[in-house]
């Protein structure tokens, strides 16, 4: 059976390339799309080669592009490497984009995820043209059934003068009934609270809403998410995952967490995948919960194991083999995960009243505490915030953690002072590596340093002892001691030696 069954959106059904031919130069499009999950998959590739031919033919086409977060190649990557971007939120990990943003031809606004829809609906970024929105299907009254992610799609579909719809029959029709769509969300003074308290509350609506009037065109596609496979968990990121666990499980024992622990968050990248590992591994954990951004491969091993009783989030991130399986399971899954707009999953006011545990990944952090996770060597961007800063500021127990180096050894992830900042001091409480725990709870600057200092690897132990003895030194006492003729010195010598190491 058709996945369009309004009369209504079937008149509006034509190619992608039809579809792309109405987005004009200039127009600000909101995607959909998060970290690997529920992008278009045929508007993008379309709208690439339109700017191609319009280069060729001597006239210029560029749009601003929003999403919910990352996409994948065939969206961002090749929206990118055709010159198609002039202007790019909230988030992205691609290659292609990445190296674009970095050549200064595409500005980029790295923001927090749960600012990046209100700052659409206050007006801040000027007015939405288009949203282009993956959906699994249409209903006969035109209710929209979302697809693998959700993200900023309520805002893009509210604001945008103009809709374009991709029906994905890739996607489980079993997704119907694990959305939840809260759409209360006004700008102030007429906001309202969340009634949210427990992660698996259903507070809204399955379906999207779209006016009719504004959608221009309906694409059928059959193609699949793109997700990254994750790497082996190697020896350091276990050892990581399983000092994750051993800390939380001290805090049960303190009675400053209860046995199932609170509403689990985590990050995105190898390690954050590493620590649901650990968690899955731990025989005395179970009727856990999870309030996070993306599910990841870790998280549906726990339902699997029947550890995990409900996840929310506002999207999948998963391996290809794992996506599969949702796909073919939905049915079950959606027994145990939420899936929310963006605006409600990363809501700062939400994440702080259920008290979240949340472990995000790091560039790097600094002997003091504060955190950077977005920029190689202090000025090239890796992917972004994302969520990081709506969770950690919020946390119940804020922890990031890391491998003490990077690049073979060649570089100290924990370092005098962060080359980037993104996490201040005041929210981080916890950094992990695979040399252990620094729990800097309670603890003021200079004792903080010592207890980071720990968790850095031996090669660069001594280095940052002398730089503290040093700062303390020269800045005569003080609250926060830093040699500043040193203080970005390491990074320095790695840009000029290939290592933080001396000669
Ligand atoms: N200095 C220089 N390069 C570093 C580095 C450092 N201190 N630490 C890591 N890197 C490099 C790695 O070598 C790797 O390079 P490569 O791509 O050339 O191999 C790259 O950065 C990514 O590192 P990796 O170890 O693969 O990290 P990861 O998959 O665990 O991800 C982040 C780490 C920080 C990139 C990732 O967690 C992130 O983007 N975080 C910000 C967003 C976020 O936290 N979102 C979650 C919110 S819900």
């Amino acid at each position: 059976m058709t996945r369009i069954r309004s009369p209504r959106f079937q008149s509006k059904v034509m190619s992608a390339d039809d579809a792309a031919a109405l987005i004009s130069d200039g127009d600000q499009v909101g995607f959909s799309g998060f970290t690997g999950s529920g992008y278009p998959k045929a508007v993008p590739g379309a709208l690439a080669r339109r700017v191609e031919a319009a280069r060729a033919g001597g006239d210029n086409l560029q749009v601003g592009l929003c999403t919910g977060a990352s996409t994948a190649p065939e969206c961002d990557g090749e929206l990118a490497g055709a010159g198609s971007i002039s202007f790019r939120m909230p988030y992205q990990s691609d290659p292609v984009m990445r190296n674009a943003i970095n050549a200064g031809d595409i500005d980029y606004i790295d923001m927090h995820l749960s600012h990046s829809g209100p700052v659409v609906r206050h007006g801040f970024l000027g007015p939405m043209d288009v949203a282009v929105v993956e959906i699994t299907a249409v209903t006969p009254d035109g209710a929209l059934i979302p697809s693998s992610s959700i993200g900023n799609n309520t805002v893009w579909l509210e604001t945008a003068r103009k809709v374009i719809l991709e029906v994905n029959s890739w996607q489980s029709e079993d997704l119907e009934g694990m959305h939840d769509v809260y759409t209360a969300v006004h700008t102030p003074p007429h906001n309202v609270p969340i009634p949210l308290v427990e992660p698996g509350d259903r507070i809204g609506t399955p379906t999207l809403h779209v006016d009719p009037d504004k959608v221009i065109a309906v694409v059928p596609t059959d193609a699949p998410d793109r997700n990254t496979p994750f790497k082996e968990i190697d020896a350091d990121s276990a050892t990581i995952g399983n000092l994750y666990v051993d800390f939380l499980l001290h805090e049960v024992k303190q009675g400053r967490l209860p046995q199932s622990l609170l509403p689990l968050q985590s990050g995105v990248g190898n390690i954050a995948n590493a620590v649901l590992g650990g968690l899955l591994a731990h025989p005395d954990l179970g009727h856990l919960t999870s309030y996070t951004e993306v599910i990841q491969d870790g998280m549906v091993d726990l339902i699997d194991a029947g550890k995990l009783d409900v996840a929310s989030a506002t999207a999948f991130s998963l391996s290809p083999e794992a996506a599969v399986k949702m796909n073919d399971r939905a049915d079950f899954y959606r027994k145990h995960i939420v899936l929310r707009p963006q605006e409600i999953s990363n809501s700062p006011e939400v994440i702080r009243r259920l008290g979240v545990l949340t472990c995000n990944g790091i560039v790097e952090a600094d002997i003091y505490g504060n955190i950077n996770s977005t920029h190689i060597m202090g000025s090239r961007m890796q992917n972004g915030i994302g969520g990081s800063g709506d969770f950690t500021r919020n946390a119940y127990i804020s922890a990031f953690v890391t491998p003490s180096t990077a690049k073979g050894g060649a570089i100290s992830c924990i370092v005098p002072m962060v080359s980037h900042h993104d996490h201040t001091e005041h929210d981080v409480m916890v950094v992990i590596t695979e040399q252990g725990v620094a729990d800097l709870r309670g603890l003021a600057p200079r004792k903080r340093a010592q207890e980071i200092i720990k968790v850095a690897h031996p090669a660069y132990r001594p280095m940052l002892e002398e730089y503290v003895e040093r700062a303390a030194r020269n800045a005569n006492g003080a609250h926060t001691p830093h040699d500043l003729a040193q203080a970005l010195s390491w990074h320095v010598r790695m840009l000029q030696t290939g290592s933080m190491l001396p000669a």
